[in-house]
Order: C-alpha cells, then structure tokens, then sequence
C-alpha cells in the first residue's frame, strides 16, 4: 500500500486536509495567482475573484471532494474567460457530494449563467469497466452504485457553500436525461470516471457547445477515458466531426475542448 494511501486511511481529517494543500501547494498556487491576477473576459473584480478562491478552500475543507483546487481554480478562470456573448448555461455531470457543484454555482453567478447539474445521484451505473490504474499509478473501480450520494445532501451543500439560486438538478443516468437537454451550453464540466458515461457526456453535450465554449472532462488520467478521447472512429463515426485539439490531453486530470462550433 503506498504511502499516500497509508496517509488518507489513518490521519485525521484536518491533518488530511493539511497535507493534501501542502502536497498540491505548487499547483494550486498558480492557478490561484493566475485566476486572481489575469483579467477575465466576464467583468469581475479581484474582490469577487478573492472571495471565489476562498471559498474554494473553505469547501474542499467542508465537504469530501475528489478534484485538487488547482483544478477548479483553472475551470473558473477558463470559464470566466468565456466571452459574455457566448451563449449558455454552465453543465456539470458529476456532482458526487457536491463540493465541485458548490463552487461551480458560485462561478455561475460571477459569470451570469445557471448551472445545470445532472447525476444518478445514485452512483455509478451497471458498467463493465474493469477500472484500473490511472496515469499516476493508483487503482480505481467504479462498481455500480459506487460514489452514490443522494440529491438532498447536494442541495444541502450547494444551499450551505454554494449559490443554490444558480442551480437546476436533473436526476438520472445520462443515457436517460442527457438526450433531452436541447439549450447552449457554454461550458460543460464532466467529472464521471467511466468511459461510457463520457462517451454519453460527448455526445449529448458536446454539440450543445457554441464556438468559444468549453469542454471539461476531468477524468484525463484514466487510461479508458484516454482511449476514447484518441480515438479518430469515435470523434468520426459516432459525433460526426473530426477530433477536436485537446489540452492537456495523456498528461492531465484536467483535458480542456475549445469549441470552434459546427
Ligand atoms: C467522481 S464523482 C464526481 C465528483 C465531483 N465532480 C467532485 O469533484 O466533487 C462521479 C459522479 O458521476 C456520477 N455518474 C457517473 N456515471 C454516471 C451516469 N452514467 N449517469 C449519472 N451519473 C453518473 C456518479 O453518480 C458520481 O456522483
């Protein structure tokens, strides 16, 4: 068992948290710096952006999130990066215990848009993903109902850290209530672990992107999401465009899709 996980399994939680920011310091400091100091494209103050990277930090304490700050801060300043005529709502898929919803509600706000967030709120579907290890050599696997939290304990974090006024929830597995979706959507955060459920995100979300939008996908360290990501015949066959550049793309958590529209 690595040391890592030695660490997660027997510290208490402050001391967790303390050397989780520790351990991620370098990174996270400069998305901070970039996110506070780098204009953005929606008017923002550097109070608002202050209070922002605050309360990031306050939540990552408060509620069990599976993403590092360095990888919100850099989603809030992409997505506040967007042009303000850029049309659409924020989606995320994904929500887990609603730490990453929290925050995203409050860039929503900074940035004007409603935040759409879609879950089972039941965990995982039936898959056959095996799992295994990620680009950084720890094991996953994502049986079915793993990850399940409920939608009351998400409203309840999102009403306590976040800003609920911005947010609309869509219960159910992407297959079923992603299909539905017909609205612009600026930028779309998917944080879903298997490579079905993003294949899914892809291709129910990606066409509702207008040029100048963003595609998250924060799952780039599974060598399955990798896979589908590269793969020409999925981008071809199945969205019916050629494969988009992506950063980040073999080398991050975070892979980032600039939509340049059909
Ligand atoms: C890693 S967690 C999300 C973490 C969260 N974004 C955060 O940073 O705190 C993955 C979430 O995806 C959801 N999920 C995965 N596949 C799904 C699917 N096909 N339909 C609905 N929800 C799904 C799970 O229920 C789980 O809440």
């Amino acid at each position: 068992m690595s040391l890592r996980h030695n660490l997660k399994k027997h510290l208490p939680w402050p001391l967790l948290y303390l050397y989780r920011k520790v351990y991620y310091f370098p990174l996270d400091l400069k998305a901070a710096v970039k996110l506070l100091c780098h204009g953005t494209k929606t008017k923002t103050t550097f109070g608002g952006r202050w209070m922002l990277v605050r309360k990031f930090y306050l939540i990552s304490y408060r509620v069990d999130c599976p993403h590092t700050e360095n990888e919100l801060l850099t989603i809030a300043r992409d997505i506040l990066s967007i042009p303000s005529d850029v049309p659409g709502a924020i989606l995320e898929a994904g929500a887990f215990h609603g730490g990453s919803t929290a925050k995203l509600s409050l860039v929503a706000k900074l940035a004007g848009r409603e935040l759409l967030v879609f879950d089972s709120f039941e965990g995982m579907p039936e898959n056959s993903e095996g799992g295994g290890k990620s680009i950084f050599g720890r094991e996953h696997h994502f049986p079915k109902g793993s990850h399940a939290v409920g939608l009351e304990e998400v409203r309840e974090n999102v009403a306590k850290y976040g800003d609920i006024s911005r947010a609309k929830f869509f219960k159910g597995f992407f297959k079923d209530t992603l299909p539905g979706l017909r609205e612009p959507i600026a930028a779309a955060c998917v944080n879903v672990d298997l490579k079905e459920s993003t294949r899914d995100c892809l291709k129910y979300v990606f066409p509702l992107v207008p040029k100048g939008g963003l595609f998250f996908s924060q799952d780039g360290h599974f060598p399955w999401v990798i896979e589908l990501l590269r793969d020409p015949g999925f981008w071809g066959v199945e969205m019916g465009i050629p494969k988009p550049a992506m950063e980040g793309l073999g080398t991050s958590k975070l892979v980032v899709i600039r939509s340049i529209g059909r």
